[in-house]
């Protein structure tokens, strides 16, 4: 007797399939054709594969988890980093908003100007010390209602107490400071630059890129009246010892019969020099000394360094707040400068969020001190500007245009606090960076340390 097994088997088309069985004693018996059963083998062997690269995928995202967990730290401290850095530029976010801090300091700042303004005018009491006193006493008005409030404008705020500050710092300058050979002064801005007067390797050679150069800047001084100075920054184009000296303009061009002197006894020396920042005046060379926020007067009469702590917070040195265009100048964060109105000190802090401050120095030969006389804040941030110089108490500051051209684009007066930022002074150079600009107002000429080039320029009013 023949049975019909119904097998249930599901075949390579997914239909069921009929066997003829026979029946033999008490069992059934049928054959199966295995070729017939056609087990999807195909497909478990793909299902398994898939699995199995299944298994290979899942080590390697494992593996991409480990990694990245190993790495999160490093990451962290990246993003710390960052932020730590990012930090002096913080108060760009917060234009306009407030915060009880900033508050606190604004009215530590707004205590000092007063105590300042009352000294001032109690000395001058002139027409423009009534002014800033008046003005003061109004914005003390308007930060104690805020106090009160809780909604104002810091921003305008500290504008307004920057703009106050200036005025005071200005307000300081003694009319005695003026004397008549700076008449050209009253005129005005520089209103062009000649091409190069005078063009120069330097006789260190080209190798050395860094360093200032010039001629003695003081008017009416007694001894090297016409000498020519250089001061290449011999290690790393960061820092040097030594300066060069020529007492003639002759003796320059023929780079013969030169002085040297040697202001530390090292180039890591607490007195030798950091960065393209020096200027000869009368009878001292004056510079940024190594790694400090300080300015070093070295005297070649008798070899004696004297020093003065730059004011404001977080002053910028060893390359915190250099010159820069998209290159930097490395560690060219101070820059001593000298004009009609004596000697300057151009550098950054972060307390002016790293744009330019302008400090007035003097040196007290009575006193055998090297001060700070006045200091202005500007909004000019410093890392945006190739290179900067003083003439008549403005500050002028450079652009990189290309190669072969450097622009004055800005002018900050200390006598009024105000800016032009509307300038646009060429000036012709040789090569591509400018390590050092120094004004010179015995002649009005402008001098430039264009890589291992010493270039002249004359300004014109
Ligand atoms: C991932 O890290 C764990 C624990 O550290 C470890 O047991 C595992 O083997 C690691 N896996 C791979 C794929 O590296
Ligand atoms: C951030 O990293 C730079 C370069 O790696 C380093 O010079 C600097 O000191 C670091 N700054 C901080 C705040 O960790
Ligand atoms: C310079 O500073 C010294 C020391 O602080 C002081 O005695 C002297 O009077 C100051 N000189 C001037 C001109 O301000």
């Amino acid at each position: 007797m023949l049975l019909l097994l119904l097998l249930l088997l599901p075949s390579a088309d997914g239909q069921t399939r009929r066997v003829t069985g026979e029946k033999k004693a008490d069992s059934c018996e049928c054959a199966v054709d295995p070729d017939l059963w056609s087990f999807p083998a195909g497909k478990y062997e793909a299902v398994l594969q898939k699995v199995q690269s299944c298994e290979v995928s899942l080590n390697s995202l494992q593996e991409q988890v480990n990694l990245s967990s190993q790495r999160l730290p490093d990451i962290q401290a990246l993003v710390n980093n960052l932020t730590a850095r990012l930090e002096p530029h913080q108060y760009l976010n917060n234009l306009g908003l407030y915060s009880s801090l900033p508050l606190r300091e604004l009215v530590d700042e707004l205590s000092q100007l007063e105590t300042n303004v009352d000294a001032i005018h109690s000395q001058l009491n002139n027409a423009q010390t009534q002014k800033l006193s008046r003005e003061v006493r109004k914005l003390r008005t308007d930060v104690d209602r805020m106090e009160r409030s809780d909604a104002f404008n810091m921003k305008t705020v500290k504008e307004k107490l920057r703009y106050l500050k200036n005025s005071a710092e200005s307000c300081k300058t003694i009319p005695t400071d003026f004397r008549g050979e700076d008449r050209h002064c009253l005129k005005g801005l520089i209103t062009s630059i000649s091409d190069p007067v005078m063009t120069q390797t330097s006789s260190y050679g080209k190798s050395y890129i860094s360093g200032s150069w010039g001629q003695q800047a003081q008017m009416d001084s007694e001894g090297q009246a016409d000498s020519y100075w250089i001061q290449p920054l011999v290690n790393s184009h960061i820092w040097g010892n030594t300066l060069r000296v020529y007492q003639t303009n002759e003796d320059f061009m023929a780079s013969a019969n030169h002085k040297d002197f040697t202001f530390a006894p090292s180039h890591t020396h607490a007195n030798s020099i950091e960065g393209p920042s020096a200027v000869l005046y009368g009878e001292a060379l004056y510079y940024h000394c190594y790694k400090s926020p300080d300015v070093c007067r070295y005297d070649l009469k008798t070899n004696a360094v004297k020093r003065v702590t730059l004011p404001g917070t977080g002053v910028g040195f060893s390359n915190k707040f250099p010159y820069c265009y998209y290159d930097c100048r490395a560690n060219s964060d101070v820059d001593v400068e000298a004009d009609e109105r004596g000697l300057w000190a151009i550098y950054a802090t972060v307390g002016n969020h790293g744009n330019i401050v302008l400090s007035r120095l003097l040196w007290d030969s009575e006193t055998e001190t090297l001060n700070v006389t006045q200091t202005w804040e500007t909004t000019l941030f410093k890392k945006a500007v190739s290179n900067a110089f003083m003439v008549c108490g403005v500050m002028y500051a450079t652009r990189y245009v290309d190669e072969y051209r450097e622009e004055v684009f800005y002018a900050f007066d200390t006598a009024t606090g105000k800016h032009d930022d509307s300038l646009a002074l060429p000036m012709e150079k040789i090569a591509k960076g400018v390590a050092s600009l120094s004004y010179n107002p015995v002649n009005k000429q402008i001098y430039m340390y264009n890589d291992a080039y010493l270039l002249a320029y004359k300004a014109n009013f």
